[in-house]
């Protein structure tokens, strides 16, 4: 067993759109077991953290501006190889191309370069999951 913790964030459009319980209920059908959970108002020095690596990238300030347009709901989720596994839930970054049966295939919108609506964010390695609970997760 490689049992790992993610983060998983119900972007703005995911939680506007009323998506948090469907999102959360591929999660748990999965197998993956719910640690914790927040809403959150995540400010700018929040989000300019969790996307450090970005900065500087043509997609920052739109993501950054996306980020800061609504609640997200954080989750703390716990299980076999959850990081990969819950991408490949989650589906490619491009919600147009994400495959069918994905969260992002199946309800992820485009609207051009200014604004991708894909849903969800999920940790993409152990030690960016670890930075990540630590930020969204700080008491
Ligand atoms: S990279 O450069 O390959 O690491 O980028 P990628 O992993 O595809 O995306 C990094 C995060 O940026 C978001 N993104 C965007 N947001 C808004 N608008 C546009 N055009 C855009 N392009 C990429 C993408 O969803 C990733 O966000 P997170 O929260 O990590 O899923």
């Amino acid at each position: 067993m490689d049992v790992e913790e993610t983060l998983v964030l119900v972007k703005p459009d995911g939680v506007a759109r009323n998506l948090t319980g469907e999102i959360l209920r591929r999660i748990e059908a999965k197998g993956y077991s719910l640690v914790d959970i927040r809403m959150i108002e995540p400010d700018r020095a929040l989000l300019a953290q969790h996307y450090a690596e970005h900065e500087g990238k043509p997609f920052y300030e739109p993501l950054v501006e996306f980020m800061l347009s609504g609640p997200v709901v954080a989750l703390r989720v716990a299980g076999n190889r959850v990081i990969e596994g819950f991408r490949s839930l989650a589906g490619t970054t491009d919600p147009t191309t994400a495959a069918p049966g994905t969260i992002r295939g199946d309800f992820g919108r485009d609207w051009g370069l200014a604004v991708q609506q894909n849903l969800v964010h999920g940790s993409d390695s152990p030690e960016s999951a670890s930075r990540e609970l630590g930020l969204w997760f700080a008491s």
